[in-house]
């Protein structure tokens, strides 16, 4: 049988094509050579991210995991070690990345997305020794893709923040999703921003944006970050038609993700009746289905979703994943409410 025709993709929010007037923005760029720092237009969009995290400085990256990676290898020197939790996108959807191209050794503490406990992470904390692998940083993933897109409390960063210093440990925060942390819990950017030695944010998932992050920390930090940028082959030449884009997404697409957290609600209070989504822990764009006790295993569900003209992600064979994002209508959504549940 002929598949439906696609009513709503739920795949993932990287699925987002740019708007028209993103498109406007984007062929209107005043652009440069940005290997030779001379595109105004990357100029502009790296001092506002900079300013909106209250660092110093930041730097356009083609990907996430590539701002990730940079920042983590500019912190852990080849041999040495990483912590971050065991669901964590930098050690777990990277391809491996930090061992096989920064030499990190990386520790996790058990899956613990927006309960993290710092005590916990305080106590994996290595010194330097004789043959111990001496812990350089910590990375945190605001918001928690793995895990539904779990918001990190305020306190618990401070904490960890201060156990970071105590310890002389690199923090940084995997906030390719940050801004949806931003939008539910109400912290400001910048209080976020002041917490880490380092970020990565990223413009093409939930913004709208189609390519690029961004790697925020100190001046001298982000120049370290520009050479080895272009050692792993990341320097790019009128990269502001890319940074129209963001600037665009950063400047109109913030606020709205508050209707993407309602239509995730929305489709979690729908589904809670069958036992495979607790509403109240979905707070942002993210929702996970655990299909344990459902009559259908993820590829089934997916299936047979997909028949509905609904596309979801399985993650494993009880595990699927709806993400709501702006290329989403009230239609689409009304429609997965109503069908999603009759076929658990
Ligand atoms: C939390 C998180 N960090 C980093 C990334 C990596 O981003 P990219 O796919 O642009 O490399 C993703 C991608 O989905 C992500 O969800």
């Amino acid at each position: 049988m002929a598949d439906a025709a696609v009513l709503v993709d739920f795949r993932s929010d990287t699925l987002t094509r740019p708007s028209p007037a993103m498109r406007e923005a984007m062929a209107a760029a005043e652009v440069g050579d940005d290997v030779f720092d001379e595109d105004p237009t990357l100029h502009e969009l790296q001092a506002h991210v900079a300013a909106l995290f209250g660092h110093e400085a930041a730097l356009f990256t083609p990907s996430g995991t590539m701002a990730n990676q940079i920042a983590l290898q500019l912190a852990v020197p080849r041999g040495e070690e990483l912590l971050c939790d065991a669901a964590a996108h930098v050690v777990s959807d990277e391809i491996g990345a930090a061992a096989a191209l920064g030499g990190i050794s990386t520790r996790t503490w058990p899956t613990a997305g927006a309960d993290l406990d710092p005590a916990v992470v305080l106590d994996m904390i290595r010194p330097d020794g004789f043959v111990a692998v001496p812990t350089r940083a910590i990375a945190v993933e605001q918001t928690h893709n793995r895990q539904g897109g779990a918001v990190i409390p305020l306190a618990t960063l401070r904490s960890l923040r201060e156990a970071a210093t105590e310890a002389g440990v690199h923090l940084h925060c995997d906030g390719a999703r940050i801004w949806h942390a931003h939008v539910a819990d109400g912290v400001p950017l910048d209080t976020y921003g002041r917490l880490f030695d380092s970020l990565s944010v990223c413009l093409s998932k939930g913004l709208g944006a189609p390519v690029g992050s961004l790697v925020v920390g100190s001046a001298e930090r982000i120049a370290a970050a520009r050479k080895l940028r272009k050692r792993l082959g990341g320097g790019m030449r009128q990269a502001g038609i890319l940074a129209a884009a963001g600037l665009y997404a950063l400047r109109n697409n913030i606020a709205r993700l508050a209707e993407d957290h309602a239509r995730a609600h929305r489709l979690a209070e729908a589904l809670a009746p069958a036992g495979v989504v607790d509403p109240a822990r979905i707070r942002t764009n993210i929702v996970p289905l655990d299909l344990s006790g459902a009559a259908v295993d993820g590829p089934a569900f997916a299936a047979a979703a997909r028949e509905q003209g609904i596309l979801v992600s399985v993650l494993g064979r009880r595990l699927v994943r709806l993400v709501t994002h702006l290329d989403q209508t009230d239609d689409g959504i009304d429609h997965a409410a109503k069908v999603l549940p009759t076929l658990l």
